[in-house]
């Protein structure tokens, strides 16, 4: 049978209403790290996806690289996330975790005056927007082999943590080179040990990681997101392809609940390769259309799609997708911090039509 955005699907242990993806989005509004009522309120305008993947959320106080951006890692970030899960759910909504820690995109500003840490002592080129400003990237404290498995650790509480709090699972950061992205590449991860060097040793972390989520909560509740060959936080791969095999084929066989692909150009068919070598659902990303997204679903190319800028300034995008109503403009000067202007003040069509 075809399928269409509109039918539903179980992703692992999760059914979907839809197969339309909120996809993830660092808004830093969660001041301290915890989630606040505002976030509650955002998410739950939005609980009409089929699945919302939550901004970028730092499993560990290490991992923190930008302002105000969420944790799992304490009991009050436990109790605000409570409050985020109940809305989506008060609204028939499902709802999982990203955990980003983000290595060496980071500065000692937002770690009590601590290095980042990261597989090799390489700074990503660029600024940090610190609250003092553009501040340049620093040279991060390379892992300690021995440090390691407590850093993969973190990912597996991070999981408890977002099941205790209600929320429906989580889905593992490994793309735009934050640090399990930063392991895989081969700019970034200089090692010569059993982290580093061939592409099985330079996976490790990111499967570590969804291994610690795995044993924590199940796979069915577990999905994780890449993007090899993506130059994003100036991270490079010399054989992206290849990558994304390994990636695909030891992912597979777990039950995991997806595989998440971000949206962008790739030097070689990403999403088909995913497709091809992957045994679970596939969600794709990146400038999908109601069009384009229809047209993946009924050519099963994927399995749901994911939406990011469209979800974030139109709160109801299924219905605007299914009754193919014009779409509010987002505005990228609220994207990144401030209040509830630009965040909850989007207009649905109900309000649009007063
Ligand atoms: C404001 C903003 C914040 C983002 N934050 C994250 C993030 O925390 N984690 C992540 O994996 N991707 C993040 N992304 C990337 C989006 O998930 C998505 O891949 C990108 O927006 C492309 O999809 P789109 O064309 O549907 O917007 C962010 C994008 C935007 C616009």
């Amino acid at each position: 049978m075809t399928q269409t955005l509109f039918s539903t699907v179980r992703l692992g242990d999760i059914t979907l209403r839809n197969r339309i993806a909120m996809a993830p989005m660092t808004r830093n509004r969660s001041p301290d790290g915890v989630p606040t009522d505002l976030n509650a309120l955002y998410y739950g305008q939005r609980a009409t996806a089929g699945l919302i993947i939550t901004e970028g959320t730092t499993p560990d106080a290490g991992g923190r690289g930008y302002i105000d951006i969420p944790g799992l890692y304490s009991a009050a970030q436990v109790a605000g996330w409570r409050k985020v899960a109940e809305a989506v759910h008060a609204k028939g909504g499902r709802i999982v975790a990203q955990v980003m820690h983000t290595g060496r995109i980071s500065h000692p500003d937002f770690l009590d005056g601590g290095s980042p840490v990261a597989p090799s002592a390489v700074a990503a080129a660029g600024d940090i927007i610190t609250k003092a400003g553009p501040k340049p990237m620093p040279v991060p404290r390379a892992l300690d082999a021995a440090e390691i498995p407590a850093v993969i650790a973190t990912y597996g509480r991070a999981a408890t943590l977002a099941i205790e709090a209600g929320l429906d699972g989580v889905e593992i950061h490994g793309a735009n080179g934050y640090l399990p992205s930063q392991f895989l590449s081969t700019n970034a991860n200089l090692r010569t040990d059993e982290w580093g060097g061939s592409v099985e040793n330079r996976a490790r972390f990111l499967l570590g990681a969804v291994a610690a989520a795995v044993a924590a909560i199940g796979p069915g509740r577990v999905g994780v997101r890449v993007n090899p060959g993506s130059t994003f936080n100036d991270v490079a791969d010399t054989d992206p392809e290849a990558t994304l095999t390994h990636l695909a084929t030891a992912l597979s066989g777990q039950g995991l609940a997806y595989l998440h692909l971000v949206g962008g150009a790739y030097s070689y068919d990403a999403a088909g390769i995913a497709r091809r070598l992957f045994d679970g659902p596939l969600i794709l990303n990146g400038g999908y259309d109601a069009a384009r997204a229809e047209a993946d679903i009924a050519g099963g190319r994927a399995d749901v799609i994911a939406f990011g800028v469209p979800f974030l300034a139109n709160p109801d995008l299924p219905t605007r997708l299914r009754t193919g109503t014009a779409l509010n403009a987002p505005d990228p000067k609220t994207f990144y911090g401030g209040d509830a202007h630009g965040y909850t003040d989007y207009p649905t069509l109900a309000i649009a039509a007063e």
